[in-house]
């Protein structure tokens, strides 16, 4: 079904779904406690977030809760000092955790990797040793160029624990974009591989590690390391490069743990926005602890004997606050995959998931889309009962999605839990718990301690049943701190709905106040629950000789949500034809990474734009699904 048909089943939407009682009974928050938490949390939001931090351990606690003297800047729980991997992985270690698996990994060929919380505890020492001898000090930026790997959970633990800033790349992304992330983000080491295991081929990574360093960004990074994969023969710079198992084998098992201010980076994380240049995202140790620590236990209902999939990349937030740090705040154990959900056939997942007998699995609407095509004897070849719930993130799941997934994966058993949030809020925001009643394609309602809603380009709130813009009405514990070298542009989130933070996307309240998301309000495209800002794409085509300007939107796509379309305008001289699409598409590809998947080019004289030279994307758009967009997009055309 394509973006607008499945905008119409939303819409129509009346099918609600109360889960078993046996559920209820078991559930960690039953509705009382979440009424209960709800009206704490409405009358006192400040002492629910307090009692949410006192759930972890602290080196020192805090002076206030939240100091917003600077708003939109805040700053939550200053004074206290803590570090997020000493509540990850340290703390485990003096408890029953200690002996329990942490991670269980397996290669896209078949090869597994096991961990306790003890034996990730002394890798990520041994590694945070490492990096130390190699030179890196609390506040550098170490850069991950990494895929799906027990090394990239390592290495972000370690980068963590020594204080200094992860910022993983997407191994999918180009040469040229890691280069401009390094560079902006003047990282002093690269952590990659030589190669992993994609679809039954080998991809070589280091080798475009390699490239990105060529030219000027060189002069911050100082050294590399190399995780040997698949064996493969690299090119090795004498004195700049490392192999990962030869700086590890001479560590010691202990490592001291940094003490950090509750503000202190973490992480930054790169995402696109309407403009050109992607958005350093920052969080931040404590708070952003405290919120994902919170509400993953909370949605997921974690208990001790869960084994808990993310199935999220590790470049994204999702896997940073479901794949690493949430899971192991928890206590819990988690999976990671390396590989393609299709390889060698259509039920690998199914296969890992009956293997290790997940209990909840959380994934992207794009990936259910793509199994459904294969139909249901994927799913029913594997005994799947150790499920008991299931998430969705990264994009509105239609009720057919959502109604496939329910009844072939959790046996009309298992909630599917649709949970809104973004890179910047950095946890769940809008989310149902495994005991809410929930309507097929709605998020359903704010989580406890976090404010929501759907209002008009004043600010004023809408009516039940229109499309609104979604806002954040309070600050919550794990919102980016800021976007790194860039105040300006974390003042406009803030500053397009005054006092309000904006998040770019267009929803719908129902009469019962559950929260149905409608897209994206800007310009950004979501191809498979990844954002990729349009200008990234149109610079892109602009590098061919052939291209005078372009300008890219998102169109459906049944498999991806959305995908792009290009408008090209070419130099005098230049004639379309299949060749040159060709080698558009390879060039686009070539600047970007595979995850610019364009569908379509299109070829005409002139682009539409505002009077001050703008593309106007929205007009483009319009007219290709022959939509009238309404009142509440545009914004950004403004
Ligand atoms: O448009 C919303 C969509 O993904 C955007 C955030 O993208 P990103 O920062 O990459 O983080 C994705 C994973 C946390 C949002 O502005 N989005 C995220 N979750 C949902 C969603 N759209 C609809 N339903 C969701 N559950």
């Amino acid at each position: 079904m394509d973006q607008s048909g499945a905008l119409d089943s939303l819409l129509q939407e009346e099918r609600v779904f109360r889960p078993l009682p046996q559920l209820v009974i078991e559930a960690n928050v039953n509705p009382q406690e979440l009424d209960a938490a709800r009206k704490f949390a409405a009358m006192d939001p400040m002492g629910y977030w307090e009692e949410a931090a006192d759930e972890l351990d602290w080196f020192k606690k805090w002076d206030q809760v939240l100091d917003d003297s600077q708003s939109p800047f805040c700053k939550w729980f200053p004074g206290a000092r803590c570090n997020i991997v000493y509540n990850a992985l340290d703390r485990h270690i003096e408890t029953a955790n200690k002996n329990k698996l942490a991670l269980i990994w397996e290669g896209e060929p078949g090869d597994t990797r096991k961990y306790t919380y003890f034996e990730l505890y002394r890798e990520v020492n041994r590694f945070a040793n490492a990096l130390r001898s190699l030179g890196i000090r609390k506040g550098d930026r170490v850069l991950l160029y990494m895929p799906q790997l027990p090394e990239t959970m390592i290495a972000m633990l370690a980068t963590a624990k020594i204080g200094a800033i992860h910022s993983v790349v997407f191994a999918g992304f180009s040469a040229k974009a890691l280069r401009q992330r390094i560079n902006d983000a003047q990282a002093k080491l690269l952590i990659t591989t030589d190669g992993f295991y994609r679809n039954g081929r080998i991809i070589r990574l280091k080798d475009t590690a390699d490239e990105a360093l060529i030219g000027a960004c060189a002069d911050c990074v100082e050294s590399m390391v190399v995780v040997r994969r698949c064996n493969l023969g690299v090119d090795m710079v004498d004195g700049r490069d490392f192999h990962y198992d030869d700086l590890v084998r001479q560590e010691r098992n202990e490592a001291p743990t940094e003490v950090m201010d509750s503000g202190d980076p973490l992480f930054l994380l790169y995402t696109s926005g309407t403009t050109g240049k992607p958005k350093g995202i920052v969080h931040s140790h404590g708070g952003y602890m405290v919120g994902v620590h919170r509400t993953l236990t909370t949605v997921f209902d974690i208990k001790p004997t869960d084994i808990f999939w993310c199935a999220a990349d590790p470049g994204w937030v999702t896997s940073h606050s479901s794949g690493v740090y949430g899971p192991l705040l928890a206590g819990t154990t988690s999976v990671m995959y390396e590989g393609h959900p299709n390889y060698p056939q259509a039920d690998r997942l199914w296969s890992i998931v009956a293997r290790y007998g997940v209990t909840i699995f959380y994934t992207a609407p794009t990936m259910i889309r793509m199994l459904m095509r294969f139909g249901t004897q994927y799913p029913k070849g594997h005994d799947l009962s150790s499920l008991r719930l299931l998430g969705t993130v990264g994009e509105t799941i239609s009720p057919e999605a959502w109604i496939w997934l329910y009844k072939n994966i959790g046996r009309s058993e298992c909630p599917v839990l649709d949970t809104w949030w973004q890179t910047e809020t950095g946890m769940f925001m809008l989310a149902p718990l495994p005991i809410t009643l929930l309507k097929p394609g709605s998020v359903t309602k704010p989580l406890p301690g976090v404010e929501a809603d759907v209002v008009d380009r004043n600010g004023d709130p809408v009516e039940p049943g229109k499309g609104g813009l979604l806002v954040l009405t309070r600050p919550w514990p794990a919102m980016m701190t800021g976007l790194w070298n860039d105040e300006e542009g974390y003042r406009e989130y803030w500053e397009k709905i005054p006092g309000r933070y904006y998040a770019g996307d267009v929803a719908r309240r129902d009469e019962d106040g559950y929260i149905w998301i409608q897209g994206r309000a800007d310009d950004v495209i979501n191809i498979a629950g990844h954002r990729i800002g349009p200008a990234e794409l149109e610079a892109a085509f602009c590098v061919h000789r052939a291209v005078s300007e372009a300008a890219v939107i998102g169109v459906p796509d049944r498999i991806k949500g959305e995908a792009a379309k290009a408008f090209v305008v070419l130099h005098h001289g230049f004639e379309p034809d299949d060749d040159l699409i060709r080698d558009l598409k390879r060039t686009v590809r070539n600047e970007l990474g595979p995850v610019a998947v364009i569908k379509s080019i299109a070829f005409c004289d002139k682009l539409p734009r505002t009077r001050s030279g703008k593309i106007m994307r929205r007009v483009l758009k319009a007219e290709e699904l022959g939509l009238d967009l309404g009142d509440v997009t545009g914004l950004d055309d403004e």
